[in-house]
């Protein structure tokens, strides 16, 4: 008998990989019916039995919390009904079918392998995987399904690791998972909750907040917190003048030396004063001692992601999301180890010789590492074991194939690697004291005797300092000249992305994991923009937000609170704490705090009040309300919207972004009486442009209609500008959509897609074009009506014409088709059916067109 063992990876190509180790490289690989994940297959043997092996993959998350559709609903739900609300999982990426994908590939399998990456978030979704093919596995004997779900652990996709998580298969563990269901629902009602509320009170108070979403989180705020603080520092700096002595002498040969004074920094103007008078008197120096000490710079412990993400930011600027990316991109095609880790010391089988072998023949350290296999490696730091994974660490040699970021990461993981195999850095600090009347001065010199790891990492490199003069005891030097410098204590500098994520690391703000994605969060929302040298500066809406919490309740911006959640959490994954009562005890303190946060938003607004322009200040009188019939002004902030200053209502509209928006005569909607507004794509002719009505766009009116469509979408039946009206056909690229006659293109008279991007040109230059109530008797497209003024390109000099575009052959050269068809393929395809059966009807039949106007 031969078992069917289904084995489920992370991503595609981890499954990719992981087949390929255990198989030897005689796994066949065919693509999965989702068209995302692959499946690789062979056949082996599983608990004594023969098996044949599939292996696969999810995504990532197959699935996510969210609430129930209705809640989703801004208007209609209270934000504190977000605490009490139900929640449901779905799927996190409906296109890729992953559930149902996962269940057909499950179908009549014996026994479940989960491999996916051995983290909480990992275990997490073992069991998302294990829901998913619950109903399509076979049913042991016994009937308990997890006894036949197996969990592998791993940390490196190499042949090595895998076959080792392969003969000693474990169990998921549901804790951790449970941990991080906790995680999620908290986040997702908390942030939801507060994000809700303060987005509508602010947004519909002020026009220049530049921000589409005003979010609370509670890893983001505290992330914030930490810029917002560092700021109200710098300001609240107040420099205090002091002053220096500075002393030039000249030796008995000639060369000058400027030694520093003992005394440093005097902060009393005359105090200085008297120094320096005591200093010109003396007007000579004599050497008094002389002395050499040993200096020592010890070397990194073994790689963690944290301190990954620190260096790549402040020596190689890239952001901690990029890192991560590219991290995670080395990891998969097996380049390095698991790049998510908090552990720091090696663990005690791993093959520090081997690893270090790889590196033996690199063109940029290769010498480095002969050198250190020849004379045996050093001790590594003893770092610290988490229990994760290991260190992060070179798997194989780059071999020149990486480039760009890639490379950059790479090369500091390995160069990383081989420093903490190293001796420290040993350096000679000189220490020359002269003395000068009864003033003390010192110059210091630097040398390196050995350089140790900072051969290879260069970049903390003790710096030669000065060549010393050769001095000795009891030599006279002259003074040359001797002044007070001015100066002032300066505050301290913008906290660096790198010192953020120290911070982060230190008060248990987010994991690693996360830390990433909550540095770009706040850079996303416009709380702070990232200045040359990686610097977090807040700007004034960031700035204004923390302080408002500040004034309420400082536990929403301070990370104590955040930090004590997360150790409740990891109480949670270690099966020392109830989940249900976690999760529920957290909620409650914040649903409280969010009623207290409700009730005193006045505090945060006064703020607000002084920073920002209210809605009713910002903006120009635009378009006619159709409730007041008054003019609302248009917001150009982000996001742009209408402001009606006499209803106290906002109105989004698309992006300013994306397009341009203008007036459109008194055109009004028939529903609603708004003044219709219309709005232009970017691409000049060949943009999507449609009319809109600022209230429907917000509030569709009709069933099949979104948030966010225009007149072009409208199914009005009598309105002239809905696509009823205007629509003459399907879209040519069959994607469901309807060409719809752009009645603001004159002269450059174009049908646009309401869906997709294809657009077709017509009847340059004419005076007017409509589109008619007739419809084509052979292709059910509608007549459209033209009319020149001269300079007509109809046949005969005809100045009008009134008929069927696709099939009347005799407007053929006025329409242009170059830009409806999207690829080249639908191009082809159109081409030649409209050979072999002339190319109104091949285009007709089957209809997009049939289905244009849905009458
Ligand atoms: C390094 O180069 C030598 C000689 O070309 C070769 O024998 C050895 O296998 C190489 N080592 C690695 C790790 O590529
Ligand atoms: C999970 O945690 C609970 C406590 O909440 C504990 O009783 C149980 O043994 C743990 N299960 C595992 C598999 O560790
Ligand atoms: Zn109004």
């Amino acid at each position: 008998m031969t078992v069917t063992v289904l084995m489920v990876a992370e991503k595609p190509m981890l499954a990719e990989s992981i087949a390929k180790l255990l198989s030897d490289n005689q796994a066949n690989k065919r693509k999965g019916w989702n068209g995302a994940c692959s499946v690789s297959e062979y056949m082996g043997s599983f608990m004594g039995q023969n098996a044949r092996f599939k292996v696969t993959s999810t995504c990532g998350h197959v699935m996510t919390t969210d609430f129930p559709l209705k809640f989703n609903n801004w208007d209609r739900t209270d934000p504190t009904e977000l605490y009490s609300s139900p929640t449901v999982k779905i799927e996190a990426n409906p296109k890729l079918k992953m559930v149902d994908y996962l269940a057909s590939e499950a179908k009549a399998a014996d026994y479940l392998v989960l491999w996916l990456d051995c983290d909480k978030e990992g275990e997490n979704i073992c069991f998302e995987v294990v829901d998913a093919v619950r109903n399509s596995m076979k049913r042991p004997m016994n009937g308990n399904f997890m006894d036949v779900v197996y969990r592998a652990h791993f940390s490196a996709i190499t042949e090595k690791d895998i076959k080792a998580a392969m003969r000693n298969l474990g169990r998921p563990d549901i804790n951790m998972s449970l941990s991080v269901d906790a995680r999620q629902e908290l986040d997702l009602r908390v942030g939801c909750s507060f994000t809700r509320f303060q987005t509508k009170y602010f947004q519909g108070k002020y026009g220049d907040l530049d921000s589409t979403v005003i979010s609370y989180g509670p890893c983001q705020t505290p992330t914030l917190g930490f810029c917002v603080t560092r700021h109200d520092q710098i300001v609240q700096f107040k420099p205090e003048p002091y002053w220096v002595l500075q002393t030039t002498f000249t030796t008995a040969s000639g060369e000058e030396i400027r030694p520093e004074w003992e005394r440093g920094r005097i902060f009393d103007r005359e105090v200085a004063q008297l120094f320096l008078e005591r200093i010109k008197k003396a007007k000579t120096a004599t050497v008094v001692e002389i002395t050499k000490k040993e200096g020592r710079k010890e070397k990194p412990m073994a790689l963690n992601t944290v301190e990954l993400m620190r260096v790549a930011s402040s020596y190689l600027g890239l952001s901690p999301q990029t890192t991560m990316t590219v991290a995670e991109h080395l990891y998969v095609s097996g380049y390095i180890s698991y790049p998510r880790t908090e552990t720091t010391s090696y663990p005690p089988n791993f093959d520090l010789v081997g690893t270090l072998r790889m590196q033996a023949n690199d063109s940029k350290w290769g010498h480095i590492a002969r050198n250190i296999l020849e004379q045996g490696v050093q001790k590594p730091k003893k770092g610290e074991d988490k229990g994760d994974h290991p260190p992060i660490t070179p798997m194989k040699p780059s071999n020149g194939q990486l480039s760009g970021d890639s490379a950059r990461v790479y090369d500091y993981v390995t160069q990383h690697f081989i420093a903490t195999l190293m001796g420290p850095c040993i350096y000679e600090i000189t220490t020359i004291r002269l003395k000068c009347g009864e003033e003390e001065l010192t110059l210091q010199g630097r040398d390196t005797i050995v350089p140790g790891f900072t051969e290879i990492m260069t970049w903390l490199a003790v710096e030669d300092e000065r060549r010393m003069p050769n001095f000795k005891r009891g030599d006279t030097l002259t003074l040359k000249e001797a002044e007070l410098a001015d100066r002032e204590t300066s505050p301290p500098s913008y906290l660096t992305e790198a010192e953020l994520i120290s911070l982060m690391e230190k008060h248990g703000i987010g994991t690693d994991a996360s830390i990433p994605v909550h540095i770009n969060t706040i850079c996303q929302r416009n709380y702070v923009t990232v200045e040359s040298g990686r610097r977090l500066i807040p700007t004034k809406l960031g700035i204004s937000l923390v302080h408002g919490y500040l004034r309420v309740d400082r536990e929403l911006v301070l990370p104590t609170m955040r930090s004590e959640v997360e150790t409740q959490l990891s109480l949670i994954a270690k099966g020392q704490a109830d989940y249900l009562a976690v999760k529920n005890h957290a909620l409650e303190m914040f649903r409280l705090k969010f009623v207290y946060f409700v009730k005193n938003i006045p505090l945060v607004d006064t703020l607000f009040e002084a920073s920002f322009t209210t809605l009713s200040e910002a903006g120009k009188p635009f378009s006619r309300c159709g409730k007041c019939h008054r003019f609302m002004k248009l917001v150009e902030a982000k996001p742009q919207r209408l402001f009606c200053p006499a209803c106290q209502e906002t109105y989004n509209l698309p992006s300013s972004k994306d397009g341009i928006l203008r007036t459109y005569g008194d055109r009004k909607c028939p529903l609603d009486e708004f003044d219709l507004v219309y709005w232009q794509g970017p691409g000049g002719k060949l943009s999507r442009s449609f009319a809109l009505c600022p209230f429907c766009y917000n509030n569709p009116p009709f069933e099949g209609m979104r948030n966010g469509d225009g007149c072009d979408k409208c199914s009005h039946p009598a309105c002239p500008h809905s696509f009823m009206k205007n629509g003459v056909c399907g879209c040519l690229m069959e994607c469901g959509g309807v060409l719809v006659l752009d009645p603001m293109s004159h002269p450059k008279w174009r049908l646009c897609c309401n869906r997709c991007s294809s657009v077709v040109g017509l009847f340059e230059g004419a005076l007017k074009v409509k589109v008619t109530d007739k419809n084509c008797d052979e292709c059910n497209s509608q007549f459209v009506s033209v009319d020149y003024k001269d300079k007509s390109p109809l046949p005969e000099g005809k100045t009008s014409f009134k008929g069927c575009i696709f099939c009347d052959q005799a407007v053929k050269e006025c329409i242009n088709l170059n830009h409806a068809y999207l690829d080249e393929e639908a191009r082809q395809k159109s081409i030649q059916s409209g050979r072999d059966r002339g190319r109104g009807r091949g285009r007709g039949r089957g209809g997009p067109r049939g289905r244009g106007r849905g009458r």
